[in-house]
Parts: structure tokens; sequence; C-alpha cells
């Protein structure tokens, strides 16, 4: 079986931001299926943030660095279209950490294949995967929602804080949303019913506009961007406030740490608890997340917001796009 199949491979590591030259669509063979193997094709790719740290030199964090003239690889579901394994049969659909590319053959085992919960394929990049998996944990494990309490959230119109939202919301707290244009913010208030949202790009002043929506201050402040939203944020925490850091996108870019204002002050005047998770920590109890999270979407409780790329050649503008805001949602590209 000889199939045309391309790659996106990592041609230059970024300077700050990176550009469409970064990246280019090649073709690779797909290699013979050996014993014990499957032969996938990719349907979804996703594109996450934590993907850059892995296009410098020296990726920190444990992370190995992603090899230039190679494949870039991650999340993707895929289905099998030739199986020499027991394990799998030919129409198995699997998730794994695979490679941009349209076909690929590797020794995925049954445990990967997806359960999409009645879902399309794609939420399992998404609301119900790695994104959705740590909106549950980092809201609910480390910033323990209880009824009546405000919940701020930076990043709020993204794969991981529109999850935190709705989820928050569910546990009836009051949400305030943070994002980067108008659109965004109506749709939050709008579509996924957040009691408020600030337009960080156009308030004039945002700690101005974070102390008129959280007047008692706000008791948990999901972090997905760091920053100068932070900055502004963490002028208001509420005693005991809760600060889950999720990620920290405003820095991934920069070729030299950003300072800002010393935060222990502010952390300690208001007894708050700040912690840095990553939702790998919490692998053993994916199992009882999931079926949760697709519980809520099948109630119609928790809605699915993603945007959709088309093709593998539109997988470097679409990573591209999540330092620019380009994304409603989680970014994923549909391959085939
Ligand atoms: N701890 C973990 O285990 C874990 C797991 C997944 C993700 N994360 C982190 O969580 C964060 C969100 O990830 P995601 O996958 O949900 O991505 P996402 O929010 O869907 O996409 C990134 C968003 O970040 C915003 N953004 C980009 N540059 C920014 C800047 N300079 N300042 C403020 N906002 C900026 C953009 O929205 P606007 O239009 O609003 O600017 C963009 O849409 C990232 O920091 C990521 O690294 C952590």
């Amino acid at each position: 079986l000889t199939l045309e199949n391309h790659a996106i491979v990592l041609v230059k590591r970024p300077q700050g931001t990176p550009t469409e030259d970064c990246f280019a669509l090649v073709q690779v063979q797909a290699p013979e299926v050996q014993t014990g193997q499957v032969k996938l094709r990719s349907r979804y790719l996703s594109v996450d943030p934590y993907m850059r740290a892995r296009m410098n030199e020296a990726a920190h964090g444990g992370r190995t660095p992603f090899d230039i003239g190679k494949p870039l690889s991650g999340g993707v579901v895929a289905e099998v279209v030739e199986s020499n394994s027991s394990d799998l049969a030919t129409g198995d659909v699997v998730l794994g950490m695979l490679p941009w590319q349209e076909y690929s053959v590797t020794n995925v085992k049954s445990r990967q294949k997806v359960n999409s919960y009645g879902q399309p394929l794609s939420m399992a990049l998404g609301t119900l995967g790695m994104p959705g998996l740590t909106a549950y944990f980092g809201l609910l494990d480390i910033g323990q929602p209880k009824a009546g309490e405000t919940v701020v959230i930076s990043g709020a119109a993204g794969a991981v804080g529109n999850v935190v939202g709705q989820i928050a919301k569910l546990k009836e707290c009051r949400v305030v949303g943070i994002a980067g244009s108008d659109a965004k913010t109506d749709f939050l208030k709008k579509e996924l019913h957040f009691d408020s949202a600030i337009n960080y790009h156009t308030a004039k002043d945002l700690s101005k506009a974070v102390a008129d929506t959280c007047p008692d201050g706000l008791n948990i402040y999901f972090d997905n961007v760091g920053g100068v939203v932070s900055d502004a944020v963490l002028l208001h925490l509420a005693q005991h406030a809760r600060i889950p850091v999720c990620g920290q996108i405003s820095q991934y870019n920069l070729e030299k740490p950003e300072m800002g204002p010393r935060v222990a002050p502010f952390l300690l005047r208001s007894h708050a608890m700040m912690q840095g998770f990553l939702q790998s920590e919490y692998s053993h109890r994916f199992a009882e997340a999931l079926p949760q999270l697709a519980a809520w979407v099948k109630e119609g409780k928790l809605k699915n917001v993603e945007t959709v790329a088309d093709g593998l050649a539109a997988t470097p503008a679409a990573f591209i796009g999540l330092f620019h805001g380009k994304n409603l949602g989680k970014q994923v590209v549909k391959v085939a």
C-alpha cells in the first residue's frame, strides 16, 4: 500500500513569536507496517501553546526539543487503516502523541483507543481531552470552588479557559472571563453565561476593570496567561484566594523574562495560595474526570467550543494563531 504522505517539519527555531517560515509542508514516506505495528491515518491534530517551548534549542521542564528538519508532533486522533497487530483492527480510532503527518506507522496500543462518548472525534483533543482535564483538575482540585464565590479566568475564551468558566458556573460561582476581543467577551457572556467579561486589549485600566467587576475581590484566579493581565488581577484577591497557575502564554515568545511586581506581599496580605500544576500529574484520575465531562456535555451543561482549521497545510497558521488570539475555544486541525 503506497500512499501519498505529507508532514509538517520544523525548518528553523522561532525567534520570538513563531512565523510561517519556521515550518514547511514536505513529502515523506510511510514505512512498511512491521509485526506489532499499525498504519494510521490522522483525522484531527491538536496545536497547543506548550509546543512553543519544544521549538527552542533547550526546551525547559524536561521536554525534549523538536528536531530541525523532522516532523513536529503532538496530540493526534487517528484511524487504523492497516494493522499488523493483534491489539488493534482496521477502523479503530486512537489518540496518541504522533507526528504532524497524514499517515504514520507506529506501535500504538488498544489502551489508546478513543472513547468519544458519542461526541465528535475532535473533542478528544479539547473538552473531552487534555484541555478539558486541565480545566477540571485545575479548577476543582486546586481552585476548590464554592457556590457564590467569584472566579476570574484569564485566557477565558481558549480551550482550557472556556471549560474552566463553564464548570465554575455549574458550581454556582460568579464567573468573570478575561479575553482579547469584544467578539470573545460577548461570546462568553451570551453563549456561555459568564457573569462578566473584560477585553484586556481595550480596557483603559485593567486593574480598575477587575476591581469594578469584583467589588469584594476574587476568590479564585485561574491563570492561563500571566504577564500584565495577572499583574492587574492579583491586586484584587479576596481573603484565602486560590490561584491555580495553569499557563503563562504571554511569556512563551519572550527572549528575556519580563519583570513584574513582586507578588508575595499580595499573597501574604490575602492569605492566598498560588499553585502551579500540570494536567499530567492527574493522569491516575482521568478515568474519573472524563465520564463527568462527557455527562455534562450530553446533558447540555458543557458546550463544546472549538475552531477547526482545514487540512494539514493549515497547521502552522493554526499554531501561530494561538499567539494572536485567532482561536475561539480549542484550536484543532482537521487532517482528513
Ligand atoms: N498546566 C497544564 O497542564 C496545561 C495544559 C494545557 C494548557 N496549559 C496552558 O494553559 C494556557 C491556555 O492553553 P490553551 O490550550 O487553552 O490555549 P488557548 O487559550 O486555546 O489559546 C491561547 C490563547 O491565549 C491568548 N493569548 C495569546 N497571547 C496572549 C498574551 N500575550 N496575553 C494574553 N493572552 C494571550 C489568546 O486569546 P486572547 O484572544 O484572549 O488573547 C489565545 O487564543 C496556556 O498558557 C497553556 O500553556 C497548561
